[in-house]
């Protein structure tokens, strides 16, 4: 009898670094060890989607295409693996039908062989359009149930959502966990479900959180699993997958052997661990508040996530009480499982919750629409209470949520034809409209591949240390004034300084200058730059920022602004949005009244506390 080969998935390039390394792994880190690692002999190799998409432009200054093109170049022998988030794309909302046929399409094109799609509710509806797309596009389409515990979440919902998603046209099934919550022997029990009464290739994702990944994928072997998912040891472990090298070791001369040679793959391991130490990134293993995932079920991605986004709000020592607050919010939402958008839709919640003292006193836009159902059909019923403070007594929508969007890729196409350099980069306007803008910028002033957060990286924490009080004194000298920005230039990298930065540290505290802009003041400039005759606002309310953000005046960048100088608010009315922790949080007034200053410019960043508004109360 042959031998029962258990296949495997590599996650390096993709879920490995995004669960670890907050998806900072460059494109330039991984083309000189991606031949070696298409000669191991894996199934596949999972490369792109996920949180790439968006930090390859927000964070890295690099084209996700370019990426994904210069990949498929070396990679000639594996099958390339991308994760997409059904309606979702690799955003946090759902997009038109004709955005994800074609970015879908942009994706097969540029290399994707297999496309495993998921959605965040296991809500068929929003698989429909991408599962359609990638089968016309003649990609191998992986359907995903998204794994999660709960009253609701019992084995015959997992089989019932892969029938549905069988029926589709998927040609094999994954069973994706995320928070590394399965069991060994419920492992074993939900393959052997999906094997035999959905009859399609079962691929088990688990990440590794609690430790339990590993004995649960040799438990997912015994019952007939196709295909596992594992990483290279020095970015396995913890938040990450299993080390392949383990499992391999594990399975070796039995019924499962993977068939891979585990000599080959401790190489790739090296270049890795060098890899990781020229990072100065940690090995992950999981500490006690990151394992207690059985209680919290913060997936890995969340929970790195959380941890720099209660940095950036100031409020680090919060940490366990954000994580009591999580199941909390997640059972009055629905019992969502927690994967992206409802990840950050749960947890943002859950942090103003915890950070405002008051539960539900600002509820971000997101969680205000996925009450509305327009991030599909929640598990089970949302708290009513809950409800009423999100929409009051509007009825949420019944229908799929993307029925409501009108097509709107000739229209991206359209603003941004100045821009574009490639087809692929409406889409990447598509997805993310802000970023993609500052990007074609980046690009355009020659800043291509420069990571944002690079520029600033200096040696020594001594010289770190005096160009953190440098940049600090510069944005104190400059909130005395009205000049909104200064450049300076210290040894051959230009900063801009920005008026009203948060000071956390250098690389966030210090955005990239903007070539073309004439800024040419010196501090002492700056320093006695004329000041405008003081007036008296003592008469006149703030209107704060509760949280670290970014200001935006209007809803979208084409959208008129929520208000203006001269206009009247009513009380709780929207006023503004601070984008914060990826969601857009919409500000509603606390009093009525006549707007009479806007303090903050469009897309500037504000401070926990910060006014962004002057109103004379009514
Ligand atoms: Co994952």
């Amino acid at each position: 009898m042959d031998k029962k080969i258990v296949k495997i998935t590599d996650t390096s390039f993709r879920d490995a670094h995004q669960s670890l390394w907050s998806t900072r792994m460059r494109t330039t880190d991984m083309l000189p060890i991606a031949e070696k690692i298409d000669e191991i002999g894996y199934h596949s190799l999972e490369v792109w989607g996920g949180a790439t998409f968006d930090v390859c432009m927000r964070y890295l200054n690099e084209d996700p295409w370019e990426r994904l093109r210069q990949i498929r170049k070396h990679v000639k022998k594996t099958k390339l693996q991308m994760l997409l988030r059904g309606q979702n794309l690799l955003g946090y909302q759902h997009y038109p039908d004709d955005v994800v046929e074609e970015f879908v399409k942009k994706s097969v094109a540029n290399g994707i062989d297999i496309i495993r799609i998921f959605d965040a509710l296991n809500d068929i509806r929003n698989f429909e359009t991408s599962v359609r797309a990638a089968k016309k596009e003649g990609a191998h389409v992986q359907g995903s149930v998204s794994y999660t515990v709960s009253p609701v979440h019992t084995l015959e919902h997992y089989v019932h959502v892969a029938k549905d998603l069988k029926e589709m046209g998927v040609d094999s099934i994954c069973i994706k966990d995320m928070a590394g919550l399965l069991t060994p022997y419920n492992a074993y029990d939900l393959v052997k479900a999906l094997k035999t009464e959905v009859k399609l290739p079962v691929q088990l994702h688990c990440h590794y959180v609690g430790g339990l990944a590993a004995i649960s994928y040799i438990k997912a072997a015994e019952a007939g699993v196709d295909v596992i998912d594992t990483a290279s040891a020095p970015i396995a472990f913890g938040s990450s997958q299993p080390p392949v090298e383990t499992v391999a070791k594990a399975l070796e001369e039995t019924d499962y052997d993977t068939g891979l040679n585990v000599h080959k793959l401790f190489e790739v391991a090296e270049y890795f661990d060098a890899l990781r130490n020229q990072y100065g990134k940690t090995t992950g293993t999981s500490d006690l508040s990151v394992m207690r995932v059985f209680e919290h079920q913060v997936p890995g991605g969340m929970y790195t996530n959380l941890l720099s986004q209660l940095k950036e709000q100031k409020a680090l020592d919060k940490l366990n009480d954000v994580l009591g607050e999580i199941p909390k919010v997640r059972q009055e939402l629905g019992y969502p499982p927690l994967v992206t958008p409802t990840s950050q839709i749960v947890g943002t919640q859950a942090v103003f919750n915890v950070l405002l003292g008051q539960r539900y006193k600002v509820i971000p836009g997101e969680v205000r629409n996925y009450v509305r159902g327009l991030y599909g059909k929640p598990p089970a019923s949302i708290d009513p209470e809950v409800q009423k403070k999100a929409i009051g007594e509007e009825e949420p929508i019944s229908c799929r949520p993307a029925d409501l969007l009108d097509p709107k890729l000739e229209k991206y196409r359209e603003e941004v034809k100045d821009e574009i350099i490639q087809e692929e980069d409406v889409l990447s306007y598509a997805l993310f409209p802000q970023i993609a803008l500052k990007f074609f910028k980046e690009r355009r002033d020659g800043r291509l591949n420069q990571p944002v957060e690079n520029i600033y990286a200096v040696e020594g924490e001594e010289e770190k240390e005096m160009k953190l009080n440098e940049v600090k004194e510069l944005i104190e000298l400059l909130n005395k004034t009205d000049i909104n920005e200064l450049s300076i230039e210290t040894e051959g990298n230009k900063l801009a300084i920005r008026k009203g930065l948060a000071m956390t540290e250098a690389p966030v505290a210090a955005m990239p200058a903007q070539a073309g802009v004439p800024v040419t003041e010196t501090v002492a400039q700056a320093a006695s730059a004329e000041k405008p005759e003081a007036e008296d606002i003592s008469h006149l309310t703030p209107i704060p920022s509760p949280m670290v953000g970014t200001f935006y005046r209007a809803p979208a960048p084409d959208a008129p602004p929520f208000v203006e100088v001269g206009g009247h608010v009513e009380k709780g009315q929207t006023v503004c949005i601070v984008e914060a922790m990826k969601l857009m949080n919409e500000i509603e007034a606390e009093e009525s009244g006549k707007i009479v200053k806007i303090l903050v410019e469009n897309g500037q960043p504000v401070e926990y506390g910060q006014a962004m508004f002057l109103i004379e109360e009514d």
